[in-house]
């Protein structure tokens, strides 16, 4: 029970990646504020998490809406005065080939995993600075930063634009000891009805990782413990990529010699 006595408010928590944290927090002994755009799959999670609804928070909060997020947040802090962590987890990721993508196409990605995160995070530092409190902050970037991919310029850009956000804000946070970093996902089988993926791509990513399989949430969620935990209390402004060795290189070139 690493976590008990602590809160925290994970977005995206209603699937996938946000819902393994959110989990990962709770077995931990934390109460987590857990919040999604799509209401009726949040509500459902976290029932099947927190059966007596005693230790969650169920907030129906888009992360592009400044004014939700700042409502939900106040709320989030009443529910567990204690909260000191957030993880921007919430995330899109459409496919448009570049020529086709339209103006309203960028606009969702960006605001969704680039703008989100900032608006979540100043609603949280502008109370933990009202409390003199410390805190955590993780936001749930991507391989996609270091790598583009074809249908993807948007979410590459997004997330690269995140791993600069996430340098930005723990400079700046770091004098009021809040702390904030990002792990950085290669490839999750998370089968989400909010972001599907074609069979084709799936296995094309799959054999493509050096570990030989695909990341499952929990993998991302036990970097997420950490990086919230004391172990890393001098970590700030890092960027962890858990991606079972995807961004190290290109695993599926051949020898380079004749044999
Ligand atoms: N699955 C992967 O392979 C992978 C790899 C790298 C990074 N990521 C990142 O991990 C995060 C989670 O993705 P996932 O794969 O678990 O997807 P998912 O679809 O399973 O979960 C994403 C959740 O975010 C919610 N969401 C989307 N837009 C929102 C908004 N505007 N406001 C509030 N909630 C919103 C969705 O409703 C959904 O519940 C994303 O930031 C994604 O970019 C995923």
């Amino acid at each position: 029970m690493r976590f008990q006595g602590r809160a925290v408010v994970v977005t995206g928590a209603a699937h996938g990646i946000g819902l393994g944290i959110a989990a990962a927090y709770l077995a931990e002994g934390a109460r987590v504020a857990m919040w999604d755009r799509q209401e009726e799959a949040l509500i459902g999670a976290a029932r099947a998490l927190d059966p007596s609804g005693t230790r969650t928070l169920t907030q129906a909060v888009d992360v592009r809406d400044g004014v939700a997020v700042s409502e939900a947040m106040d709320a989030a802090m009443a529910f567990a005065p204690e909260c000191d962590i957030v993880v921007n987890a919430a995330g899109t990721y459409p496919s448009h080939p570049l020529l086709e993508m339209t103006e309203s196409d960028w606009d969702a990605v960006l605001d969704t995993n680039l703008k989100g995160p900032l608006l979540v995070t100043q609603a949280f530092g502008r109370r933990l600075l009202q409390r003199k409190r410390g805190g955590s902050v993780i936001n749930i970037s991507s391989g996609a930063a270091q790598s583009a991919r074809p249908g993807a310029a948007h979410y590459a850009t997004s997330k690269a634009g995140l791993n600069m956000l996430t340098r930005a804000m723990a400079l700046e946070l770091a004098p009021h000891r809040i702390r904030v970093n990002a792990v950085s996902p290669g490839y999750v089988a998370v089968d989400s009805p909010f972001n599907p993926l074609s069979q084709a791509y799936k296995d094309a990513i799959t054999t493509g990782i050096p570990l030989g399989r695909a990341g499952r949430p929990d993998d991302i969620a036990r970097a997420v413990l950490f990086l919230t935990g004391p172990e890393s209390e001098w970590m700030t402004g890092s960027i962890v990529s858990v991606d079972g060795g995807s961004g190290a290189g290109r695993s599926q070139l051949p020898l380079s010699r004749e044999d």
